[in-house]
């Protein structure tokens, strides 16, 4: 059976790892010895992915979780999935890959076929993971090189690693073919494109056509109150139409690790090629006034002014059915809030503790205002919850709304 590192243990590495473990043999390793030493105990810290299969994959001896880079040295393939966020001045923070390659240059002591999953601009692949790797390696192998974006949307339940198509492009015709060969093994549909830049940029300009568009029906939500109309039925009866239109809906922004930092990578690569980028960056911009307009909304309701009103915040994920709070819009609306003079506390039935304080029950609140709504929140409790309830996501009928 061949072997596979996967370099990261997260959301995107140990999915990855819960399915390649049916066919490979997987060592998934990551530098947080916690997630490591639960993950050989058989306990998974990601949703979407069974405690049941990593137990099972450890009980057939197919997987196992190191935080010691010499476990690598066997692997045939090596799948990097390791953050890429941005750094503070909002550039591709691109330390994570780094760090990653010097693993691999390390501790791999034969010709493996190194593929990227993490998300990064286009010419990542050729011009700084394969220099990277073949700088910083002792031994000189002749490695293959890969890029397959990984398109998981976590929390959903009608599109998996299974029945998602899956881009890849390799440096070399033999990369792009070991490549296939490997997500044959879990993917049922396998899109070869002709370079690398393309499957880098596809990953980025899905991500960005989401970004845009967000901002767009964010941006149209204002223009449909000053109207006097409500947003969501103008966006159900738009899309009435059975071409050309695609629904997005309004919210408090937009959060979690790839809408709002991967059209920045794009931007970036923009801004060095001199060609513009005006969507993203005032895309980025109105997403992120959401939360003060939403604060303004919620004022402008309550009298003019939150000044010593207890303010309960619903739902701090950045998406429903999720417990991820990364980027979430929930810590800029809780911000404003208290800002504005309100005291603030928060509840959400996937997160128990976040920013250092346990979630609070439902109720005895001035207002409630409704950031993600979970299918499993109980909406009646949520319009009970305060005597003004704002409902950002559109979705309880009663409430306020954008
Ligand atoms: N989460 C998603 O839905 C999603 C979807 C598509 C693409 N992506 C992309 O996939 C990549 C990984 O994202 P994620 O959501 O899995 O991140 P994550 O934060 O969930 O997991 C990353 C893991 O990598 C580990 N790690 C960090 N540096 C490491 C290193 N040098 N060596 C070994 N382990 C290291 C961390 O401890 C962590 O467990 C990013 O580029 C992201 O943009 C994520």
């Amino acid at each position: 059976m061949k072997k596979v590192a996967i370099i990261g243990q997260g959301y995107v590495g140990l999915t990855i790892s819960a399915f390649a473990s049916k066919s490979y043999q997987v060592v998934g390793f990551d530098n947080s010895q916690k997630v490591v030493d639960q993950l050989n105990q058989g306990m998974s810290h990601i949703e979407g992915v069974k405690s049941a299969d990593i137990k099972s994959a450890i009980s057939a001896g197919n997987y196992r979780a190191t935080a010691n880079g010499a476990d690598i040295a066997e692997a045939d393939i090596v799948v990097i999935a390791v953050p890429t966020p941005l750094t503070k001045d909002r550039k591709p923070d691109m330390s994570f890959i780094e760090a990653a390659c010097k693993t691999i240059a390390e501790n791999i002591d034969r010709p493996v076929l190194v593929i990227n999953e993490s998300t990064s601009f286009p010419g990542t692949v050729r011009n700084f993971i394969k220099p990277m790797i073949e700088k910083l390696s002792a031994n000189k192998f002749e490695h293959q090189y890969a890029i397959s974006p990984e398109r998981v949307d976590p929390g959903r339940g009608d599109y998996n690693q299974k029945n998602t198509p899956r881009l890849y492009a390799g440096l070399t015709k033999e990369a792009s073919e070991k490549t296939r060969e490997f997500y044959s093994s879990f993917c049922d549909q396998l899109v070869e494109v002709s370079s690398p830049e393309v499957a880098e940029a596809a990953k980025l300009f899905e991500n960005t056509f989401r970004q845009v568009n967000i901002a767009l029906v964010n941006e149209f939500a204002q223009i449909a109150h000053k109207l006097s109309i409500s947003v969501n039925e103008v966006l159900d009866a738009a899309n009435t139409k059975p071409y050309g239109f695609m629904k997005f809906t309004p919210s408090a922004g937009v959060g979690g690790h790839c809408i709002p930092v991967d059209p920045t990578y794009l931007a970036h690569v923009a801004e060095l090629l001199g060609a513009p980028s005006t969507f993203i960056e005032r895309a980025n911009e109105v997403n992120l006034e959401m939360p003060f307009y939403i604060v303004d909304r919620v004022e402008a309701d309550n009298g003019g002014s939150l000044k010593g009103k207890s303010v309960l915040v619903v739902g701090v994920a950045y998406k429903p059915n999720v417990a991820d709070v990364r980027e979430t819009p929930a810590e800029l609306v809780i911000e404003e809030l208290k800002k504005a003079g309100a005291s603030v506390t928060w509840s959400d039935d996937l997160v128990s503790s976040w920013m250092g304080e346990p979630s609070t029950p439902l109720g005895g609140a001035d207002i409630a205002v409704v950031v993600t709504l979970h299918a499993v929140t109980d909406v009646a409790a949520v319009l009970k919850s305060a005597p003004y309830v704002f409902d950002t996501t559109g979705k309880i009928k009663g409430a306020h709304s954008l």
